[in-house]
């Protein structure tokens, strides 16, 4: 058995948010804690969220963002936990409703059934997070046994930052007894 084969594996499922081109810093924080980690991406945020060709070399897996054509191998073991960082308005509200349309979806739907925990760091903007179908979403979720961290709308502060985004919250999140 490889040393890889024997760690845990870890989906982190990234989304089209700006804040999406930092997210080396989930994938190094989760190997440091000793997770295998494969990235699914979503269609969108292939095109230029995030340095692509960085996340494989740090993987050391080509990202997924489409589905395997029937025949293929499965490109990723079952796994074990899924990180959603960060998610859009977009993703969480189709998640909610059961809409599989991207494999990001697919496997997010599917993960539910699957009983591994599931850990969500939302970036939306307020306006967006205001609208009801998102905390319907959210309610929805919740109910489902998804953890969430703290909202972070990515505007800017009173000081002109826009706040850290709190990457390794969602290991946090992923822990047999957080909430
Ligand atoms: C530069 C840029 C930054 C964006 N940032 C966010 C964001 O932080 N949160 C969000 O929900 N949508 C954001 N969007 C909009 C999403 O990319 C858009 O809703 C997209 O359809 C989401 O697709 P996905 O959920 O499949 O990744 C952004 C769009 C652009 C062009």
């Amino acid at each position: 058995m490889t040393e890889q084969a024997e760690k845990p594996f870890l989906y982190v499922v990234v989304c089209a948010a700006g804040i999406a081109a930092d997210v080396s810093k989930l994938i190094t924080a989760a190997q440091e804690r000793n997770w295998d980690v494969g990235v699914i991406a979503t269609p969108v945020a292939m095109r230029g969220f995030f340095d692509t060709t960085a996340v494989e070399t740090q993987t050391r897996r080509p990202i997924r963002s489409a589905w395997r054509s029937p025949g293929d191998p499965r490109p990723f073991p079952a796994p074990d936990a899924v990180a959603v960082a960060p998610a859009t308005f977009n993703t969480i509200n189709k998640w909610a409703a059961g809409i599989a349309d991207t494999l990001a979806l697919g496997t997010l739907c599917e993960a539910y059934g699957l009983g591994v925990p599931i850990a969500v760091l939302p970036c939306v903007a307020d306006a967006l997070a205001a609208h009801p179908a998102y905390r319907a979403s959210l309610a929805r979720l919740r109910e489902m046994g998804v953890r969430f961290g703290d909202p972070y709308s990515g505007e800017p502060l009173q000081d002109g930052g826009r706040g850290e985004f709190a990457w390794e919250r969602a290991l946090d999140l992923l822990a047999p007894d957080a909430r």
